[in-house]
């Protein structure tokens, strides 16, 4: 017999984590908001919802190689901002600008928007700054949400999230297109990095962390930024693997694995949501009132703005074919909830829509709403305050805490995941580094770094290391050797590598993926290209072969995981990944790291650690189901660490306790350590197929050698509960398992 709890999301609260009424703006601002929404034409509101893009304000002649040689079109920007009334503006112009440039466009538009407008009503800059500040020359860069995800370190998360909003907002840009809070299921699909990994517990927490340190204690303060939850929901599971193509959901699987990171940023009142380019079962979600508006909206009581992505009400008509022109696209994606529409290049949305009201085919009541969220917005970020940026805040940018900070983020980020005694290098040793990735700054930093595709080398400031750099300087030029052996374009010069090799005591191959995110990321095959391999095979001739992995997601490295002595999977940690890299493979810090991620041995085995018991069944007794080459929250160290004492409740439990779980946790080796302990939860039997298990709680342990710490856990007994095939979270009377690190133990549940 199934228990409904309560209808669907009251679940969701964590206990102690009461849900935060969204701070509406004071009745002074509502009653200011009212005053100019009253004088307010029905053009001036399609204008307020309309967002364009910096390139179609931008002179024709910005393209040159300095991107601060960027100019705005002074009669595109008056025929945007005073003729059309446009509310909102994003992006950059081929390449991060420089403080001083954004300064001085946006004191442009600024200008124009509150002194040349009726109403005097900012304009809403908005900007991707996906891991750092990625659009502002000189801001600090950090590992990307995969790898953060891997650090399995909350407060750090927050914290890189702080300084990404003190950067973003130094330039003048109230407002990030971020945190993503995909849950990354599917490894093939271009933007798993992303995303902060397979699991819905930790995406949830880190979803928590992201938004508060963006939007930190106020968002008028000069170092906060709103936050945007996206991409609203389902985008990260796509059926083909490819960017942006239909994902097919049951309602309860989505609720399960892909709604509650967004109620998470919701409870901490998230400013804005973006939503998904693509379609669930069907319905794109950009004509989807189901969504949009009765889900987030009414049921999960979203206040802010909901943002479309690129060009998306214009693709329901000429892409998803969903209406049969772009005034019925207009009226569909109004009609589902948007506020604001990313147009991005021309007024197809505002000239249809002011249209449409005018047919009474929208009611002008529907963009009253949206344009009081909007304003609201403005508002809370005191852009009618002061819409400039602040001349005084460049010196805020890449501070060397900042840097630190980066460093910090990448160290934690790496995971070792094979060490057969090859690791760490002594000091004197000669390394030969080799592989597409040993001289690359974008294949440390990955997509959306200084360019969308982080790809051109040029764009990356000066100071920054690679990790040949990094070794050079940190391990001496006479001991450091390199040869490329393979390319990005597929070649390779396996014999020079090989010649090298001769005359090193090491080899440390980086191999790494081409960086790349949405359509241009797209790849049909996992498999690690096929020349990096051949690298990898060409250098295993006895002597210790250490492998790093860069790149977007977990590349298959089946057929040469065996001939390496040490794996470990970077990621892209950013601008010091190479320094980081350094200090794991000499022992300077001892790995901490955790996949996030299930890493799959076989290209067609993808699945999550937490899939069914079916799953499991293999063709054989020898050849499991499911046989991953190296399981989600896999990550050795340079210790040892052991489990003991796992105590659980005697007594069944009701559906208000607490779930009182204590594990000894000791450190067998010889040095000082950290392990994260991971509490997985099975459901023994249940109405609905139970996944073999799913993480419920994680905490990281400092260890000194031969010391034992008694780590505790309180889980609500409610955190047991699953959806069921009503869609709401259901609790069933029941036995139990709890799993840490190795030990089992039953509760009951009644
Ligand atoms: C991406 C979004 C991004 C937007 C604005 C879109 O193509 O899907 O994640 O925020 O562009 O740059």
């Amino acid at each position: 017999m199934q228990i409904h709890l309560f209808p669907r999301l009251a679940l969701f609260a964590l206990p102690g984590v009461l849900l935060t009424p969204l701070s509406l703006a004071g009745e002074d601002t509502e009653r200011a908001i009212s005053a100019i929404l009253e004088k307010m034409s029905v053009e001036e509101k399609a204008g307020q919802m309309t967002q364009l893009t910096l390139g179609a304000l931008s002179s024709s002649e910005s393209n040159s190689g300095d991107p601060d040689g960027h100019e705005l079109d002074p009669d595109k920007l008056r025929n945007a901002i005073v003729k059309k009334h446009v509310g909102s503006v994003l992006n950059v112009h081929n390449m991060a600008f420089s403080v001083t440039h954004w300064h001085k466009i946006l004191t442009q538009i600024q200008d124009l928007a509150t002194k040349e407008t009726r109403h005097r009503i900012p304009v809403l800059y908005g900007i991707d700054s996906v891991h750092g500040a990625n659009y502002v020359r000189g801001a600090t860069l950090f590992p990307h949400n995969l790898g953060l995800a891997a650090t399995r370190n909350a407060k750090l998360v927050e914290q890189c999230h702080a300084i990404t909003a003190r950067e973003t907002r130094a330039a003048g840009i109230p407002w990030n297109f971020g945190p993503s809070l995909d849950v990354g299921r599917q490894p093939l699909w271009s933007r798993y990095v992303e995303t902060f990994g397979e699991d819905v517990h930790i995406s949830s927490v880190m979803a928590t962390a992201s938004v508060r340190g963006l939007q930190g204690e106020s968002l008028s303060s000069k170092t906060s930024v709103a936050a945007t939850a996206k991409h609203f929901l389902g985008y990260s599971f796509p059926l083909s693997g490819q960017d942006r193509t239909q994902s097919l959901l049951p309602e309860h699987y989505l609720r399960e694995y892909f709604l509650p990171p967004f109620i998470r940023a919701v409870e901490q009142n998230v400013q804005a949501v973006m939503v998904n380019s693509s379609e669930i079962n069907g319905i794109p979600l950009h004509a989807s009132h189901e969504m949009l508006t009765k889900l987030l909206r009414e049921e999960m009581n979203f206040k802010g703005v909901i943002v479309t992505d690129w060009e998306d009400v214009k693709k329901l008509h000429n892409l998803h074919k969903v209406a049969p022109n772009i005034k019925e696209a207009v009226r569909l994606s109004v009609e589902a909830g948007i506020d604001i529409c990313m147009a991005p290049n021309d007024f197809h949305f505002t000239n249809n829509l002011i249209q449409l009201v005018r047919e009474k085919l929208v009611p002008e009541e529907a963009l009253d709403a949206s344009v009081r969220r909007i304003l609201r917005l403005k508002f809370s970020l005191g852009l009618f305050d002061s819409p400039y940026p602040d001349p005084a805040s460049a010196n805020k940018i890449g501070t060397k805490e900042a840097h630190a900070l980066s460093a910090r983020a990448a160290r934690e980020s790496l995971v070792l995941l094979k060490n057969d005694d090859a690791l760490p290098l002594s000091k004197e040793c000669k390394i030969l580094l080799t592989g597409p990735g040993c001289h690359s700054l974008s294949a440390l930093h990955g997509s959306w770094s200084y360019t969308w595709q982080g790809t051109d080398e040029a764009a990356y400031p000066e100071p920054l290391q690679t990790v040949l750099e990094s070794f050079n300087a940190r391990h001496g030029r006479d001991n450091v050797l390199w040869a490329r052996g393979a390319q990005w374009d597929g070649s390779t010069d396996l014999d020079y590598a090989l010649r090298k090799a001769r005359n090193a005591d090491v080899i440390v191959c980086v191999l790494a993926e081409k960086p790349g995110t949405e359509t241009p990321g797209n790849i049909s095959d996992l498999s690690m290209p096929e020349n990096q391999l051949r690298l990898v095979r060409h250098l295993a001739t006895g002597k210790p072969l250490i492998l790093v992995l860069l790149g977007n997601r977990p590349r298959l490295i089946t057929k040469v995981a065996g001939h390496c002595h040490a794996i470990i999977h970077a990621g892209h940690p950013g601008p010091h990944g190479g320094e980081a890299l350094y200090e794991v493979l000499t022992g300077q810090f001892n790995p901490t790291g955790r996949l996030p991620f299930t890493y799959p041995r076989n290209p067609h085995s993808l699945l999550s650690y937490d899939h069914k018991h079916s799953d499991s069944i293999g063709p054989d007794k020898e050849t499991p189901g499911f046989n991953p080459l190296y399981e989600f929250g896999h990550g050795l160290s340079y210790t040892t660490f052991h489990y003991d004492n796992l105590e659980v409740p005697a007594t069944p439990l009701d559906k208000n306790d607490k779930l009182r779980l204590s594990v000894d946790v000791t450190n067998t080796g010889k040095r000082k350590g950290t392990e994260t302990v991971h509490v997985f939860i099975r459901d023994l039997f249940a109405s609905v197929v139970p996944p073999v298990k799913r993480l419920r709680a994680f905490r990281q342990v400092d260890l000194s050698p031969g010391e034992t710490k008694r780590v505790t856990f309180e889980i609500p007994v409610t955190d047991l509960s699953y959806f069921g095939l009503e869609n709401s979270l259901v609790l069933e009377p029941g036995e139990f398992e709890v799993m840490i690190g190795g030990l089992k133990k039953r509760i009951a549940v009644h």
